[in-house]
């Protein structure tokens, strides 16, 4: 199965960072995006990070001849070409079923159709879908180009060579694949969010600020960043879907959104994205935490 052109829906946090690592993995990529505005985002932070990797030498080429390689588009016809479509578009059901009826309108009978999906069911994705064979999940981490890990995810009508294409394409671009079943969040998010809506339940029970709950993760357990920082860096939006995907899957309260997080999303407060999360970053060299939590 020869993959040579890639579509990515969506130029957002993940779709940016995917389109990335996909062009400088040699493969030609054209990005969907709902808004030209959205796209010219997007690809300044592709144009950012291609940059600071030109500056340490860990590219081979030059920028411009990976982005050479990226082009960013509208109008989903553009997409009609690609032998593998990556979508990562909003966590919600009506909208990526949406994209999925108007991508097969225009895809090649033997494309392969992949989620980035964070938390929903890969086989209620693929349901609505004239390929179900020819559909998986393919989970990057956040930021993409640094993130080593992609979580290969199969359903149960899943093919043998679909499954193993996605695993060498996920090779391809330099990651290192895990297998998984289709199982909401799979196997990061099963562990990871459960921790994340504690260290809120923590904050509201009073047992430590918020930055005290952050150094205590990253200098007591070694984690990168702390659970607030990371909420932030994920978007509360994004993180606040995953609750309700995943709380509807296992009815566990583990999973259930902490009454802050919900206030957060609801005032636009939306992390990193938005300026403004657990922390403010009206200087984003200096976050601060933010006033009134
Ligand atoms: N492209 C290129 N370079 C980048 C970059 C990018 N997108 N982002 C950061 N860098 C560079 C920085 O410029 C910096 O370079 P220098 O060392 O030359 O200064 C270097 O990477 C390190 O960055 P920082 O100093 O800013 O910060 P850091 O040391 O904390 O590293 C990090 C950043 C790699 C993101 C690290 O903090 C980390 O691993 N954080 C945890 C991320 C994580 O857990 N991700 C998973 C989220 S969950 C998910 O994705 C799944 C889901 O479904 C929600
Ligand atoms: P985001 O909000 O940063 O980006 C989503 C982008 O999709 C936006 O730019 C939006 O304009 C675009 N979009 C929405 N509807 C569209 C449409 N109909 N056509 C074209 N573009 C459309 O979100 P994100 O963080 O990049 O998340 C995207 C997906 O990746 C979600 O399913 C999320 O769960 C998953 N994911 C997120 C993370 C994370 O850390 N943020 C990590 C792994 C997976």
């Amino acid at each position: 199965m020869q993959i040579k052109n890639v579509g990515v829906i969506g130029c957002g946090l993940m779709g940016s960072g995917i389109a990335q690592v996909a062009a400088t993995a040699g493969f030609h990529v054209t990005v969907l995006e709902a808004e030209q505005a959205f796209l010219d985002k997007g690809f300044r932070g592709i144009e950012r990070s291609l940059a600071k990797f030109a500056e340490k030498g860990t590219i081979t080429e030059k920028p411009e001849t990976i982005l050479a390689r990226l082009k960013g588009t509208t109008s989903i016809d553009d997409l009609a070409g690609s032998d593998i479509f990556i979508e990562a578009i909003v966590e919600n059901v009506p909208e990526k079923h949406k994209m999925y009826i108007a991508l097969d309108g225009v895809a090649k009978k033997d494309a392969i159709f992949a989620t980035n999906t964070s938390s929903i069911s890969v086989t209620e994705l693929m349901a609505v879908t004239r390929r179900p064979e020819r559909f998986i999940g393919l989970h990057f981490f956040n930021p993409v180009p640094l993130m080593k890990l992609v979580e290969v995810v199969r359903t149960i009508a899943t093919s043998e060579e679909v499954f193993e294409a996605a695993v060498a394409f996920a090779t391809k671009l330099e990651k290192v694949p895990v297998r998984t079943t289709d199982s909401s969040g799979f196997i990061v998010n099963r562990l990871l969010v459960p921790y994340l809506l504690d260290a809120i339940r923590a904050y509201e029970e009073g047992v430590g600020s918020i930055e005290d709950i952050d150094n205590a993760m990253k200098l007591g357990c070694g984690y990168p960043m702390g659970p607030f920082t990371l909420l932030d860096f994920v978007g509360l939006d994004t993180c606040y879907y995953i609750t309700h995907v995943m709380f509807e899957e296992f009815k566990e309260k583990r999973f259930a959104a902490p009454p802050l997080l919900k206030r957060m999303v609801m005032a636009g407060w939306y992390g990193r994205k938005t300026g403004k999360g657990f922390y403010d970053y009206a200087d984003p060299a200096k976050p601060v935490v933010s006033k009134n939590l």
